[in-house]
């Protein structure tokens, strides 16, 4: 690494935070009586809240929903709801109104802090251990509501008997993380210095996602916000093609995540083929043994195979390497973005 960098040391930090994570004691609550949850969360928590919707949906049949805390939602929760609040400092205004405007319905938190407004509003509040992050921009602690997120999902599964398959099969391969995600960090950093070379000069970058990896997308496109000032969006790839791809043209930089396996996944590169055929200059996040067109992608960041539910938890790495190293290249203060403040739970 050889760089001061906090928001470097905290992206490599990542495989020891997922051991901790995994490792820790996980006392679950009896489960509250309710047959939604709705995540309400703001910035980088609001896509780990994206990627948990996922979760509910898939890994526990539990209908689920996404409210941007920032716009005043949810306006209204049902009975028999549970709001989950994620906020890495457990102090974020917008989220602890929404606590607060819903006094009597359940909620649980997930916060870095240990003492939080979040603590007291909130009757089962996990924390991440990731460790102090002085960085503005989140990565460490993004990955730790993951983890959390993912941990709960997989308790919750279990303690109400629901004996959904693909949750049994994705039980027996959480271990393995902390190492894919070191694995991953060895693999993609190379490509990351490259590709942000690459951009050193582009001013806006789209991101694109499928199913589960939307989210990334759109925390990836966050990212070079926050520490690159780059005008990025990140959109799901399917929405993309009703009418934003009319921006592309010669040598738009374009960032696609597809993950062989999923139900996406061809329609996602024959999107990133249409893409690439308006032509975007196509850089693509896929597993290390994904087969595609030889000249489909003008850059790989690779990420080790992982199945696709989890690999959110790898995907998004490559995207922290990419923002980092950019805002390098560019002398920016990535530690210390500009017009931005972080609170520290
Ligand atoms: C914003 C920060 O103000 O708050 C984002 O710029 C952050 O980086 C967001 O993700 C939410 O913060 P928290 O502490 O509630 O997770």
């Amino acid at each position: 690494m050889g760089d001061s960098s906090q928001m470097l040391a905290n992206i490599f930090e990542q495989p020891s935070v997922a051991e901790r994570c995994l490792a820790m004691d996980l006392p679950m609550p009896p489960l509250p009586d309710v047959d939604r949850v709705i995540f309400s969360a703001c910035g980088t928590s609001r896509h780990a809240g994206m990627v948990g919707r996922s979760w509910w949906q898939t890994l526990l049949q539990i209908p689920a929903h996404l409210e941007d805390a920032a716009d005043g939602y949810p306006v209204q929760v049902p009975p028999k709801s549970l709001i989950y609040l994620l906020s890495q400092s457990g102090q974020t205004r917008d989220v602890i109104d929404v606590a607060q405007r819903f006094p009597t319905a359940p909620k649980w938190g997930i916060t870095n802090g240990s003492k939080t407004r979040l603590h007291e509003l909130a009757s089962y509040t996990l924390q991440t251990h990731a460790g102090e992050e002085k960085a503005v921009a989140a990565t460490k602690t993004f990955l730790g509501q993951l983890l959390l997120l993912l941990r709960v999902a997989l308790a919750w599964h279990d303690r109400a008997n629901r004996n959904v398959p693909q949750t049994i099969v994705l039980q027996s391969k959480i271990a393995q993380i902390p190492q894919q995600i070191q694995t991953t960090l060895n693999q993609t950093e190379v490509a990351c210095q490259q590709v942000a070379q690459k951009l050193v000069a582009a001013d806006r970058l789209i991101l694109l996602g499928s199913g589960i990896n939307t989210a990334i997308a759109l925390e990836g496109a966050l990212k070079l916000k926050e520490t690159v000032y780059l005008h990025a969006e990140g959109l799901s790839s399917g929405d993309f093609m009703h009418g934003p791809i009319a921006i592309i043209e010669s040598g738009f930089p374009v960032i696609t995540i597809a993950i062989p396996g999923s139900a996406t996944y061809d329609k996602t590169i024959t999107e990133a083929k249409r893409v690439k055929s308006y032509g975007a200059y196509l850089i693509g996040i896929t597993t290390e043994s994904a087969v595609y067109d030889a000249d489909l992608f003008d850059a790989v960041l690779p990420i080790t195979d992982i199945d696709e539910l989890l690999s959110p938890l790898l995907t998004v790495i490559p995207l922290q390497l990419v923002a980092y190293y950019m805002a390098k290249n560019r002398g920016l203060a990535i530690d210390a973005p500009r017009n931005l403040t972080k609170f520290i739970g």
